[in-house]
């Protein structure tokens, strides 16, 4: 599994997502409840960046339509989304949070 370098800790704010692309792929990177977690950024449903959408209790919410996605699996708890969005493993590596895409977990 190969980490690369996503975003400084130091960017990040609790509960506030930030949208990052590494290698072609859009992330979105939350730093919530003592954790670090990387979602795809791009919701199940429709073409619409999670990112802008609010964290609470561990999920991402779709600002369109509602559907929340856990941080932990990206499985959405409630309709329209019915498909999972894919999360990736995180490090932390000093100041920098470092994520895998080879492998989604
Ligand atoms: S676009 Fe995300 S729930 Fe519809």
């Amino acid at each position: 599994m190969t980490f690369v370098r996503a975003c400084g800790l130091g960017e990040l704010e609790e509960d506030t997502p930030k949208r990052v692309e590494l290698d072609g792929t859009p992330l979105s990177i939350v730093q919530t409840e003592g954790e670090v977690f990387a979602i795809h950024d791009i919701c199940s449903h429709a073409n619409v960046s999670l990112s802008e959408g609010e964290v609470d209790d561990c999920h991402i919410e779709c600002w369109l339509h509602g559907s929340r996605f856990d941080l932990r699996s990206g499985k959405p708890d409630a309709l329209p989304a019915t498909r999972p969005v894919p999360v990736y493993p995180v490090q932390i590596d000093g100041d920098d949070v470092l994520v895998s895409l080879t492998q989604e977990s």
